[in-house]
């Protein structure tokens, strides 16, 4: 395995820990969450956790957790979840995310803003001083508006490029949307970036995420620490 899957496996394996029988779980998406999910599923298994329901934030994940043996549930039967654990493509220090790279942004946002605690967990080569070091804000768009928001966001200073499939296809959202990943350079102000792409009709949601019952478990070589 290699380092950065190592790591990965050890933040995930962590927030597993936090589980315990009964609780309700959001499933994040990601190979980071992947490690989480088969540890879930391992730990049903052996009877260590049980009465463990999970929402899922993406097809993918239904089909992992199915495939690994966690019970579903949906919003129609519950309104909060215990714990939610999902990666993130980057981290500041105040715990401020971009997320998105797998696509899983606005089921991830929906998720992740009706969790008790949200775990995040990250190798440390995810972690910058500002967001917008390492990677661009994915945005999920209508298909409808797919030329009409690409101005708005370039007036904000971003350039966004449309994500394609590995068939060289706009690769689609698990909404049937589309997504343009867009660099804003150093992003000074996350906060007033969200809130002015929230304000473009089109714009179905983005993958800055603010911190919200949060604790970002991040693996360093030697170590595991919390950020919080
Ligand atoms: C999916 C996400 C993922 O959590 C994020 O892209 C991190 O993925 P990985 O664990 O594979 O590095 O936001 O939409």
């Amino acid at each position: 395995m290699k380092l950065q899957d190592k790591l990965k496996k050890r933040a995930a394996l962590k927030a597993v820990d936090f589980i315990k029988s009964g609780m309700k779980i959001g499933l994040g998406t990601g190979s980071t969450v992947f490690y989480a999910l088969e540890e879930i599923g391992k730990r049903i298994k052996t009877g260590e956790l049980n009465n463990i329901e999970g929402i899922p934030s993406s097809d993918d994940t239904k089909r992992l957790a199915k495939k690994f043996g966690i019970k579903l549930t949906d919003f129609s039967k519950i309104s909060r979840l215990d714990i939610n654990i999902d990666g993130a493509d980057e981290v500041d220090k105040k715990l401020n995310l971009i997320k998105g790279g797998g696509g899983a942004l606005l089921r991830e946002k929906v998720v992740f803003q009706c969790a008790d605690l949200n775990l995040i967990i990250v190798d440390e080569s995810k972690v910058s001083e500002n967001l917008g070091e390492k990677w661009g804000v994915p945005v999920e768009v209508v298909p409808f508006a797919k030329d009409a928001v690409t101005p708005f966001i370039k007036k904000f200073k971003g350039s966004p490029v449309l994500r394609v499939d590995k068939n060289m296809k706009p690769a689609k959202t698990d909404q049937g949307n589309l997504l343009y990943d867009c660099k804003f350079g150093i992003i000074e102000n996350p906060s007033s970036l969200a809130k002015k792409l929230n304000t473009i009709a089109g714009i179905v949601e983005h993958g800055i995420f603010f911190p919200r019952n949060c604790k970002v478990i991040v693996a360093e070589n030697e170590k595991i620490f919390i950020l919080e």
